[in-house]
This record gives C-alpha cells, structure tokens and sequence, in this order.
C-alpha cells in the first residue's frame, strides 16, 4: 500500500528568541498508508493537537518535512496549500464548527461550492445522500443551533466528505459526545475508513483508539511506541477484546 502521508523529522517551536521558546515536536517521524485508520493518543498536553495541525498543514511546522500524496506541502504557500486542503482532506473537531447563520445542509455544500469541482445540483445530490447515510436528513433545514450535538457531529463528518477527501483528520471528534452518540459517529468514521478513506484521528480515549488499526502514543512530543492492532472488523465483541489487550499496553506506559 502506497504512503499517504509522510512526516519526516517535524519540529514546532512556540514563542520566539526574545519571550521564550517552547519546543513542542521534537523531531516526529509518521508514515500513515493510503486506507490506515491511525489513532493518535498521550497524556493532555503531550502535543498530540499540535502534530495533527502541523501534518494536515493547518499549520506551518518549524522545520521538517510533511509529504502528502509524495509531494511537499510543507514548502507549499499558505494558499496552496489551502488548495491541497480543500480538494483532498478532512477535518473535524471536538466541536463541529459550523456556520450559524447556514441551515445544515447549507454548511455542508458550503466546501464543494469553495472547491467549484461540481454543479450546484450535483452539490446538492451528494449533499443529500451523505446526510442519508448518516441519518441527519431531517434536520437538514435546521438551524445548527437547533439540533444535538451528536447529530452536528454528523454533519461535520458530512460536511468533511463533501469534496471526497482521501484523508479525514480528527481532533478528539466525540469529545464532546455522550457515549452513546460517540459510538453511533465512531461507527460511521469506522465504515469511511471502510470503504477507503484514510483516518488519522486524536483521542485520549481508550474506548475509541481501539477502533483503529494502529495507535501511536505521543510523550512530550515524541512518538514513543506503536501498537499495532489489525483492522476492527465492526463487531462490538472484537472492540472490548481490542480495548483491553491495548489499555496494558498503555498502562505499561503510564497512561
Ligand atoms: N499556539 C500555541 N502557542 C503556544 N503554545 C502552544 C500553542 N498550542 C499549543 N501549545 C502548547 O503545546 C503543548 C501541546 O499542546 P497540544 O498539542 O494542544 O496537546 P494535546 O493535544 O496533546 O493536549 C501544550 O503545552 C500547549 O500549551
Ligand atoms: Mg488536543
């Protein structure tokens, strides 16, 4: 399976020469695989935000490299890689972000209208199909204020697969979530990554990690140790089992 992504030796300082520089990535090296589901955890303040935003090219890192696709987005301009974002990724965070002056469905077309790759109708076909998948098509003229927090994350992850990305970034995305509604979006992103798209997801829950196929654990801005758990195949029996064989592993790291 070809790379997708490619962080190598990646650096982000904080602060400048005169007030005091922090340090936060210390020289991270990441390969994630085109289809991976990788989960990303570590103690609060480990720097784990940090790293997604720096290899999504959210933000700018302070040396180092990012490859997405074999191509260096990390000397890219602001603008382009924009560009890079629109057309080919994801993101989605701990609170949806939307728009609220746009209904759900209008927050949803929102980045296929930006990336002009289809007609309004096609837009609005896709738009609607994805919000019948994840069962949010009765709110879709709703006022986001309206509605419930599991049902904005779903149209985040909507909103997110709008312009067909090949990678989905996210940041603790149902650490706003009862566990229920968390399970309900986690087995969405779970049939994404399914069908292909690649996830690279931060959490500092156990319950979630286990859904990906590998977990990295962040200390203090280095990547300490992997864990590799194979392919969830869906069954909520094969997650306790995942669960637990990785909460030793994170135990033993003091977790
Ligand atoms: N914009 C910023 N300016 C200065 N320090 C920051 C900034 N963003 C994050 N940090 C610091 O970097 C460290 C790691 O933060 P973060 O990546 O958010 O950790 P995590 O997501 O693992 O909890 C923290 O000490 C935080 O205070
Ligand atoms: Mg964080």
């Amino acid at each position: 399976m070809k790379t997708i992504l490619d962080a190598k030796n990646v650096y982000k300082v904080f602060g400048n020469s005169n007030d005091g520089e922090t340090t936060i990535l210390k020289g991270v090296d990441l390969q994630i695989k085109d289809g991976e589901f990788v989960a990303i955890m570590g103690h609060s303040g480990s720097g784990k935000s940090t790293l997604l935003y720096n290899i999504s090219g959210m933000d700018r890192l302070t040396s180092g490299n990012v490859l997405y696709d074999g191509n260096d987005i990390s000397s890219l301009s602001d603008k382009q890689i924009s560009e890079v974002r629109l057309h080919n990724m994801g993101f989605i965070f701990q609170h949806s972000h939307l728009l609220k002056i746009l209904s759900i469905k209008e927050n949803i077309m929102l980045p296929a209208l930006k990336a002009k790759k289809k007609s309004r109708d096609e837009i609005l076909n896709d738009t609607e199909e994805l919000m019948q998948k994840v069962g949010i098509e009765s709110i879709s003229e709703h006022d986001i204020t309206k509605v419930s927090g599991g049902q904005l994350q779903r149209a985040a992850i909507c909103r997110a697969l709008i312009n067909n990305p090949n990678i989905i970034f996210g940041d603790e995305p149902t650490g706003a979530l009862n566990s229920r509604a968390s399970r309900e979006v986690m087995d969405i992103l779970n049939e994404i990554n399914h069908n292909g798209t690649t996830l690279l997801i931060v959490t500092h829950d156990s319950k979630i990690a286990a859904r990906a196929e590998r977990v990295i654990y962040l200390s203090d801005g280095n990547i300490e140790d992997e864990y590799k758990l194979g392919k969830y195949d869906g069954k909520q029996e094969s997650l306790i089992k995942r669960e637990d064989e990785m909460s030793k592993w994170l135990k033993a790291r003091g977790f």
